[in-house]
């Protein structure tokens, strides 16, 4: 393992799946044990993980529980009776371009296979798994090149080992700007409503090591203000093909004040969260979900009773407000719908 990356939210063991609920983390640290679909599709509803390369991967290992079971109940008929599981994985969360990638990439794969099919599904999840710690890994290195010494970043929601199979995005390049010396401070903001900066982002830097000072929301623009930071770094659900950006709400808030203030504003994502069929941002389907998740927390009503909220989860960012797209394939600076095509070609 390299330094500075020792968290890991998703396991294959004893023949199913494995999850850290990352619903109560950090305070309880409580692995739930997976074994069929319902119980896959209610992990990435619920939350217990979240993170786009972490849901997709998920889906891959659901797909493999999936067959098992449907192979088991009707060795011939296997391949159709899979249709429904398929079609519930893949809209379990709607913006994540992920989901889709890695369940039509399992469907590939199951519609070559003869007889059994379960060692080659499994073999297939596995290498999703693998190959997004790789990509992380390399985007790491792609991503903390673009950083010059001497200033701090600021990250939004988590884009680290919990949201990915490991090592992560926008993580992944502060784990490695940070261990290059080429960040000298980490803030995240503690992201509302589900406080996945607070609790996962800010836990997963600490526990590797890395000192993270959280921030409110409300305070990016004093942060850069400030001058302390160079970069804003975030990860991404799905990019379409003009270089728009999805990402957790409140992203384009950071990337409309970082070009305000002259703050570089960096995307990390993998290609398996780049999207071609997506013309521009416009398009992207954003989810909503519960607005209770805004109205309580941690189970009690904090608003005033007769409140509502509106509670989209991710927003768009125009690709003009972003300095530099990083994929493990290329690194896109001012991206366009002509630059995003090195992805494709
Ligand atoms: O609602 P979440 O927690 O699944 O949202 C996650 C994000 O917005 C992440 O930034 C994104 O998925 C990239 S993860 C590498």
């Amino acid at each position: 393992m390299p330094p500075y990356d020792t968290v890991i939210a998703i396991k294959w063991q004893d023949n199913h799946l494995k999850l850290l609920d990352q619903r109560l983390l950090p305070h309880q640290l409580v692995w739930l044990d997976i074994r069929n679909t319902d119980e896959t599709l209610a992990a990435i509803r619920d939350m217990v993980v979240r993170g786009a390369p972490a849901i997709g991967i998920t889906a891959a290992y659901g797909i493999v529980m999936a067959a098992r079971a449907q192979y088991a109940s009707s060795p011939r008929d296997w391949r159709s009776l899979i249709r429904s599981d398929l079609e519930q994985l893949r809209d379990a969360r709607p913006t994540a371009v992920n989901l889709a990638w890695a369940v039509d990439r399992m469907e590939r794969v199951f519609n070559q296979v003869n007889g059994e099919p379960v060692t080659r599904l499994l073999q297939e999840a596995r290498a999703i798994h693998e190959e997004d710690i790789a990509a992380n890994q390399h985007m790491g290195e792609l991503g903390a090149e673009l950083i010059l010494p001497g200033k701090g970043v600021l990250t939004h929601c988590n884009a680290g080992s919990l949201a990915t199979g490991g090592y992560g995005t926008a993580l992944g390049v502060i784990r490695r700007a940070w261990q290059k010396k080429r960040i000298d401070a980490v803030y995240a903001d503690e992201t509302r409503p589900w406080l996945q900066g607070a609790r996962l982002t800010a836990w997963e830097l600490i526990e590797d090591g890395i000192p993270t000072s959280l921030v409110v929301e409300g305070a990016a623009s004093a942060l850069m203000a400030s001058g302390r930071i160079g970069w804003v770094i975030v990860g991404s659900d799905r990019i379409a093909a003009n270089g728009d950006v999805a990402n957790k709400i409140g992203t384009c808030n950071l990337a409309i004040i970082a070009r305000y203030y002259g703050v570089k504003f960096m995307v990390v994502a993998p290609v398996s969260s780049c999207d071609p069929a997506m013309p521009s941002g416009n398009e992207i389907p954003i989810e909503g979900r519960d607005s209770n998740e805004i109205l309580s927390l941690s189970g009690q009503r904090i608003a005033a009773q007769k409140a509502t909220a509106w509670n989209p989860v991710f927003d768009v960012t125009p690709a003009e407000l972003v300095d530099a797209i990083v994929t493990e394939k290329a690194v896109i600076t001012r991206p366009d719908r002509v630059k995003m095509k090195v992805l494709w070609d």
